[in-house]
């Protein structure tokens, strides 16, 4: 049944996540040089992965149970965190942390995204597409959080871009509706994977995991369009990531490579060029990454391995370039 699951998400998921990290963590004697954490459990298959500002920590999510467990950048190991089952929560995709420590969730094949108190561990809310209960009929990937405090939210299955609006996460109702921001039928079309908000606030950068494409978002109008990338392939892209106008973009497929995609955004974000790749000796089939300073936190997914490498990892790469 697991496996079943699991196939199918091997098949469908994958995202990417990450956490803008300008101010470095206070450091309490650890040992900032760690290159690999652990995670715990041996069907884990961490996904997403968040840096919280401000803090040392940073967390990952499984997605065969929805747990999700939470590192810090000082400390060997990853300690379990949240029960996501307990919750509802049990297929835990990409994941982002906003400016006042909520945790958001995509909960993949639920079609739904949780929001967590990081202080409390509370679980605030569940916005629902309303799709969770069809078998196959919306896989929730991963999410990027505005200035302004808006949620972007990508489907592989459906060809959608969803919003949570930022005023609604004040509210006090938990359970509440997941709106349909844009359709992406006739242009992008399904596979939606990671997503970034670039800095001007003014864009949404979307991957198309099978296509193997990035499309831009004009927030204001909502218009889609293809960005061009100079006719290279990237590979199947994953977890996006962007900064200084520099895109990092994960690369799923195995048979293509282990490495991420840096990716030069020209003003306006219609185009780009890749400038070079990043890849490790520690990469595991990674999905996605966070920014620690001027390293990247890599999780190693291990996307469609059916008996894992042990233990599960997150690793630390240096940005470079
Ligand atoms: C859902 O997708 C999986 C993987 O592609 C497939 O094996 C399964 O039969 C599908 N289930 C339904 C009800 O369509
Ligand atoms: C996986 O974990 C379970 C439960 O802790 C344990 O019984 C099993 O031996 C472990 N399997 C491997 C391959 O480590
Ligand atoms: C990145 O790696 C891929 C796969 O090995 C390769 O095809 C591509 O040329 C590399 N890109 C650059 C800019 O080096």
């Amino acid at each position: 049944m697991i496996l079943q699951q699991l196939d199918s998400y091997f098949l469908l998921a994958l995202s990417i996540l990450s956490l803008v990290t300008a101010v470095p963590a206070p450091d309490p004697n650890g040992d900032r040089e760690i290159s690999v954490y652990i995670v715990p459990g041996n069907r884990t298959f961490p996904e997403g992965i968040a840096r919280q500002k401000n803090s040392p920590y940073f967390y990952v999510g499984s997605v065969t149970t929805g747990d999700i467990y939470r590192g810090s950048v000082y400390e060997k190991h990853l300690v379990h965190f949240i029960t996501g089952s307990t919750h509802g929560l049990t297929n835990a995709v990409g994941m982002k942390i906003d400016c006042e420590d909520r945790l958001y969730v995509a909960g993949g094949a639920s079609g739904t995204l949780f929001a967590f108190d990081l202080h409390t561990k509370k679980l605030l809310h569940r916005f629902s597409n309303g799709f969770g209960l069809d078998a196959n009929a919306t896989l929730l990937n991963d999410l990027d959080i505005d200035e302004a405090g808006n949620v972007y939210i990508t489907d592989s299955i459906r060809p959608t871009v969803f919003r949570v609006g930022a005023s609604e996460v004040n509210r006090p109702t938990v359970d509440l509706a997941l709106e349909k921001w844009t359709d992406l039928t006739g242009t992008m079309g399904p596979g939606g994977n990671g997503i970034v908000v670039t800095e001007d606030q003014r864009h949404l950068l979307v991957a198309n995991v099978y296509a193997g494409e990035i499309w831009r978002v004009v927030i204001s109008s909502r218009k889609v369009d293809k960005v061009d990338l100079g006719g290279t392939g990237i590979g199947g892209p994953d977890g996006l990531l962007i900064r200084d106008n520099i895109l990092y973009s994960v690369n799923a497929f195995q048979e293509i490579g282990q490495f991420i995609r840096v990716i030069e955004m020209r003003p306006g974000y219609l185009s780009g060029t890749q400038v070079r790749n990043i890849t490790s000796e520690l990469f595991e089939r990674p999905s996605t990454v966070a920014f620690d300073g001027n390293d990247l936190l890599v999780v190693n997914f291990q996307y469609g391995v059916v008996i894992p490498v042990l233990p599960f990892t997150v690793v630390r790469v240096p940005i470079g370039g």
